[in-house]
């Protein structure tokens, strides 16, 4: 689930597995590990922690070599510890094998292995590979051919690279459910789960698709089917820049990506705006659209905070297209036999492209011959490849575990695509302009929400300590108040649960004492007056008051013990601004916590297993 770097070609590997795992350490991960072939010899280096301790081995070995593989283990099977960092390697230590994901029928084989007499060296269900590419070596079989024989029998997800001493000219990789891609060099060619490894050195990208496996040497690429047929793969140049992958002065990825949401935004809807026309134009929808035009009913399907898009778009679809709407969480909806008719049109939401829960639900839908749309930030992803088709949301790189301009450049979509669909259906020219002419200004009430940051920065060094916090909102800031809940859990590990408004009176509001405080989501829409006597409720039982609300609303500060404004705009668009000052509050408070709020504890970037 996490990253794999490898490397064939003239330079020595060493400093380019070492940065490429750097770039890929924003997945989160528990330890880290090369595999070398240096004057003929198998070396493994591996240790627990950050890629830093592994380049200190490195250093201090002074190892050099044209060919590595290297890798950042999330752990699944066995303990996060150097025994069970990958690569691994078969008994004789000729043969290593680094691996993303999980091997479903690891016991069964390993049973049998075992039977045979091999000795394993690890917990990991990884290991079982290894072995069996090593027992189909011993019949003869060349490393591709005995890899792909292994990988016949292994049951599961995997992305992984094989390197042989006996067979030094070459890396064998190979993808089931879990990315990997090619870098296609100049008498040097490389692998990696994630592009962004490569960029450094190359944009000419070879995608790998499941049950396909590459032989890469210095200067030639060859893949096959895993049962066994050639096939031809096309070179992909990819437009990622180096200078998207830096943290640009920031102190990290997360506030930099927070603070890039002008631009991000801007980049989501940039060319997707039609004003003579009142409407949106999006080109990934134009070959379904006549079909998603006359779709019964709509099901958007997720984790996490896509899945908190999704139900801002449910508010969206059901206001202004009147389709009925349904928001479900992917790893639910693909286990569920999920009813799904002809004419629904069901949307997989997922920055990565790559989370395991929403690609399965989305290879079910298409089994059920669902239309399916895809909604990725990342470009050439496998949900937005095998789509039917779908829209980026053109975010640009998001680095920091916590999503949070993925967020805003996904609503930015939905609202794209509400636009062009509510223009086919009912929605007047002169409404259909006013929404125009309100995303435009997006981007300039985004930049003036950023400059309440010293503000922010207060209100969480007030609430820092805090060990619980409850999100409250209405309609289209109900899924806002879950997202802002979400955030401060996973960089600020402090406890915090959204609801809407008025359902804190069915049970949470129990919780509440002059400890707790409530973050009231109150912008000046059809919910206001509702949500004011929320507060009161709140205030008489001596909750704490943090109130996100409209800019002109003074009567806010009387009630609230602190408020942060934002600019108004239609209620459609809010959460795109309503949701800003809650990643920064969670952002600041995190900090001031002194956590790592780019990699924080137990989260991976990408979630490609179960
Ligand atoms: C977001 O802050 C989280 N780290 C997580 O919930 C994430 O949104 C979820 O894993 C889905 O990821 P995806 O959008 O890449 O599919
Ligand atoms: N399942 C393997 C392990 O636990 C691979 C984990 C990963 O994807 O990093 O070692």
């Amino acid at each position: 689930m996490c990253g794999i770097v490898g490397y064939i070609g003239y330079r020595d590997s060493v400093p380019v597995l070492i940065e490429g795992l750097k770039r890929l350490e924003y997945r989160g991960y528990d330890s880290a590990g090369v595999g070398l072939i240096v004057d003929s010899k198998s070396i493994i280096v591996k240790d627990k922690g950050k890629v830093s301790n592994l380049e200190k081995l490195l250093d201090e070995k002074g190892l050099k070599s044209n060919i590595g593989i290297g890798h950042t283990r999330w752990a699944t099977h066995g303990e996060p510890n150097v025994m069970n960092a990958h690569p691994h390697s078969n008994e004789d230590g000729t043969i290593f094998l680094i691996h993303n994901g999980i091997i479903e029928n690891f016991n069964t084989i390993k049973m049998s292995l075992l039977k045979q007499g091999i000795k394993f060296q690890s917990d990991t269900d990884t290991e079982v590979i290894v072995h069996l590419i090593d027992s189909f070596i011993k019949k003869g079989n060349s490393l591709f051919k005995a890899v792909r024989l292994a990988l016949s029998e292994v049951e599961g997800t995997y992305g992984l690279a094989v390197i042989s001493s006996n067979e030094p000219d070459k890396i064998i990789a190979a993808r089931k459910g879990s990315p990997l891609v090619v870098g296609i060099g100049n008498g040097e060619n490389f692998i990696a789960s994630d592009v962004s490894a490569l960029i450094a050195y190359t944009k000419q990208i070879v995608y790998l698709d499941d049950g396909e496996i590459a032989e890469i040497t210095c200067d030639s690429f060859k893949a096959k089917t895993i049962i066994g047929d050639d096939i031809k793969k096309e070179v992909i140049e990819v437009t990622m820049s180096l200078e998207e992958l830096d943290r640009g002065g920031y102190d990290t990825f997360m506030l930099k990506e927070i603070m890039e949401q002008p631009e991000s935004v801007l980049n989501s809807i940039r060319g997707r705006l039609v004003f003579e026309e009142g409407t949106a134009k999006l080109g990934g929808l134009e070959n379904v659209f006549d079909k998603l035009a006359d779709t019964k009913r709509i099901i958007l399907t997720a984790c996490g905070t896509s899945w908190h898009s999704g139900l801002v778009a449910e508010y969206m679809f059901e206001q202004y297209l009147r389709i009925p709407t349904e928001v479900e969480y992917a790893s639910e909806f693909r286990y569920r036999n999920p009813i799904i008719n002809n004419d629904d049109a069901i949307i997989f939401i997922s920055q990565s492209g790559e989370t395991a829960d929403t690609l399965a639900a989305m290879r079910e839908a298409k089994r059920k011959r669902a239309l399916c749309l895809g909604v990725c930030n990342v470009v050439g992803s496998s949900i937005a490849r095998e789509s039917d088709s779908g829209v980026y949301i053109h975010a640009g790189p998001e680095i920091g575990v916590a999503s949070t301009k993925a967020f805003t450049s996904q609503l930015c979509v939905f609202a794209l695509m509400t636009l062009l669909l509510a223009r086919k259906r009912d929605m007047s020219l002169v409404d259909g302009q006013k929404i125009v002419t309100e995303f435009q200004q997006l981007p300039d009430k985004i930049r003036k929400i950023l400059t309440l940051t010293s503000e922010i920065e207060k209100i969480a060094e007030v609430f820092k300590d805090a060990p619980n916090f409850l999100y409250l909102g209405r309609g289209y800031n109900f899924p806002v108040a879950l997202e802002g809940a979400l955030k401060l859990k996973e960089i600020s590990y402090i406890h915090a649960e959204g609801y809407p408004a008025a359902e804190m009176k069915h049970g949470p509001i129990a919780l509440v004492d002059e400890n707790m405080p409530v973050v009231f989501i109150a912008p000046s829409d059809s919910t206001y007056d509702k949500i004011m006597s929320n507060i009161q409720e709140i205030k008489a039982r001596k909750g704490k008051i943090i109130a996100i609300a409209s800019e002109h609303d003074t009567v806010i500060d009387t009630i609230a013990d602190y408020s942060i404004k934002i600019p108004d705009t239609i209620r459609m668009l809010t959460p795109i601004l309503s949701v800003i000052p809650l990643q920064l509050l969670a952002y600041y408070i995190a900090v001031k916590k002194g956590l790592n709020v780019d990699q924080p504890r137990n989260l991976a970037k990408s979630v490609t297993v179960e």
